[in-house]
């Protein structure tokens, strides 16, 4: 049985702004690394090798970043979307791209660990007409929940809604047998103009169709807000190995897991893991981590930050006690006693306290 995977990057990416007026959010490093290649692996880890990128405004930086995907172990062919339309046009614009086989609906704004493959063994053990993930979440109201029987069988789908049916979250993971494309075509866009796949699910459901639910025990993060995008930069830190391939001078001290790229250098600083510093960058008498990720040539100078992401080329100097932070692409910080003086771009937020 061959099984693609659809990956969705296009999308407006209202929540991530400023950062996604100039980067598409799949691009946001976590971790030092675009939080998409994380999704690439895994679906690259289930033995996928053909996958089709849905691609928007920002397709030409994502085609830039994979490639043909032979990085990854795939080969990747990108499918451009016009606009937002909804994650089932999306199915609906790639039907050539994935013909007569099953597929992994992937959104790529998404990180699962240690993967998925247990959601694509599970599907090729049963294969029911389409399997969705779901996690067991605290704040249901904020997600797409699915009602399931006890034999894990879904019964109903129920968009976010202030009085949640249940607490079980769908995630972006989904595996598809054909049978999908006649539900993408049958649909009618939602209140909001999308063609929504909680429809395209639901109207299998209806027709007798077998939806089944997959519990992902692992770690999983819908990375569409500044907050979730640091609780994945914290997860995956968290697995990174340590290796100092840069340059730490005698003053300096170092504990806990730390990756310092080649080309860095830390000076007279104190770096706390996990945490990684990129290639190329600079910290110099400053305070650094735990879960922090400092992107290739950034500069941190008297600095202390914890907690946060620096994407490259950010400059930070004299800022101490910065947390909980997402610092933008050659952006620079810094503080001095006495009044402040801003130069905050469109959609950028700043907090100056706490
Ligand atoms: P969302 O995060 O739900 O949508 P969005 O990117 O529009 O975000 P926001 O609500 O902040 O504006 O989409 C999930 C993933 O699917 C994400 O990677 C973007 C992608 N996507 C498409 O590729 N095409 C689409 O039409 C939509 C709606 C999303």
């Amino acid at each position: 049985m061959t099984m693609k995977a659809l990956v969705l990057a296009g999308g407006t990416g209202t929540r991530l702004r400023p950062f996604s007026h100039s980067l598409a959010k799949q691009l946001i490093p976590v971790a030092n690394r675009p939080v998409l290649f994380y999704g690439l692996e895994a679906l690259a880890a289930t033995g996928v090798q053909e996958v089709g990128i849905v691609v928007g405004e920002r397709g030409e930086q994502i085609r830039e970043a994979v490639g043909d995907g032979s990085a990854f172990g795939l080969r990747i062919t990108c499918i451009p979307q016009e606009r937002p339309a909804g994650l089932a046009h999306c199915v609906l614009i790639a039907e050539d791209f994935l013909g007569e086989d099953d597929f992994v609906l992937y959104l790529g704004d998404n990180v699962f660990l240690p993967g998925i493959r247990e959601l694509t063994d599970a599907y090729a053990a049963v294969r029911p007409d389409a399997m969705i993930t779901v996690q067991k979440v605290a704040d249901p109201a904020e997600y797409g929940v699915a009602v399931n029987g006890p034999d894990g069988r879904v019964r109903r789908l129920v968009e976010k809604s202030r009085e949640p049916v249940g607490d079980l979250a769908v995630a972006g993971a989904y595996v598809f047998s054909p049978a999908v494309h006649r539900a993408v075509r049958a649909i009618r866009p939602s209140a909001r103009g999308e063609l929504e796949i909680t429809d395209a699910l639901q109207w299998m459901v209806d027709r007798g169709l077998r939806v089944q639910a997959h519990r992902h025990e692992g770690y999983w993060k819908d990375a569409g807000r500044v907050a979730d995008l640091l609780d994945c930069n914290r997860a995956l830190l968290g697995a990174l190995e340590p290796r100092i391939a840069g340059a730490v001078d005698a003053r300096s001290r170092v504990g806990g897991p730390v990756v310092v790229e080649a080309g860095a250098r830390i000076v007279r600083s104190r770096l706390t893991g996990p945490l990684i510093v990129g290639a190329g960058a600079v910290v110099r008498d400053s305070v650094v981590g735990p879960h922090t990720a400092i992107g290739a040539g950034c500069l941190v100078d008297g600095s202390g930050v914890a907690d946060s992401v620096l994407l490259d080329g950010a400059r930070l100097s004299g800022v101490r006690g910065l947390r909980h932070s997402l610092v933008g692409r050659d952006a620079r910080l810094s503080s001095a006693p006495g009044p402040h003086r801003l130069v905050v771009g469109d959609d950028g937020r700043v907090v100056i306290g706490t």
